[in-house]
């Protein structure tokens, strides 16, 4: 099974957080790690590139900060430039079919926060059904998120650890069941 992970950071030498993930994932054997903010610094996606490594591939990460409750802009541009009509949708469009689909999402706010009584009301796997619902148009299996709170606060050593948690976890991913 050979994994790819598509970092979607707008600066990744700024970043610590998804810097560490994507560092770590990426020593593993089968997995590919692709920035694609890096890969296009003007913003202009080449989309044959872009299809072929998803074609490439059997389980497919989206990595990315939580940006006012959505993805950085780059992810939903490369989204509609790549989903196209008889490739990944469609009677004909059946690339993705049984591929895996996997978001892996860090966000500042707490997880007490994405609560009904908390500040933002909504979980996250509610707030990324735009995700899935576009997962369930292309026919990839949607994996349950992953997901990392407050990380602002993560110590060095909290990270680390974490970094190797979603080594684990992205080798071993786990249906979503829509249940919050
Ligand atoms: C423009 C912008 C918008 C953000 N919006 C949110 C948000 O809506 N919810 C949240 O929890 N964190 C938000 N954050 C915090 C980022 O998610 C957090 O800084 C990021 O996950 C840290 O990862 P990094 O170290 O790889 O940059 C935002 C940060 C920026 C710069």
């Amino acid at each position: 099974l050979k994994t790819i992970v598509f970092v979607f950071h707008p600066d990744i030498t700024i970043s610590r957080v998804n810097k560490a993930l994507a560092k770590e994932i990426g020593k593993q054997e089968n997995v590919t790690v692709h920035y694609v903010y890096e890969a296009y610094p003007n913003e202009k996606i080449d989309v044959r590139a872009e299809q072929n490594l998803l074609e490439a591939h059997d389980r497919i990460i989206l990595q990315f900060p939580l940006y006012w409750y959505s993805s950085p802009p780059l992810l939903k541009k490369w989204l509609d430039e790549i989903l196209t009509h008889g490739w990944a949708y469609g009677s004909k469009g059946k690339k993705l079919h049984k591929k895996e689909l996997l978001l892996a999402v860090t966000a500042g706010d707490s997880k007490e926060s994405f609560t009904p009584n908390g500040s933002v009301k909504f979980s996250l796997n509610e707030l990324l059904r735009p995700f899935q619902a576009t997962s369930n148009i292309i026919g990839t299996s949607y994996l349950e998120p992953f997901t990392l709170y407050k990380v602002g606060h993560l110590t060095d050593e909290e990270l680390s650890e974490t970094a190797k948690q979603y080594v684990t976890y992205a080798l071993n991913p786990k249906l979503e069941k829509l249940a919050d």
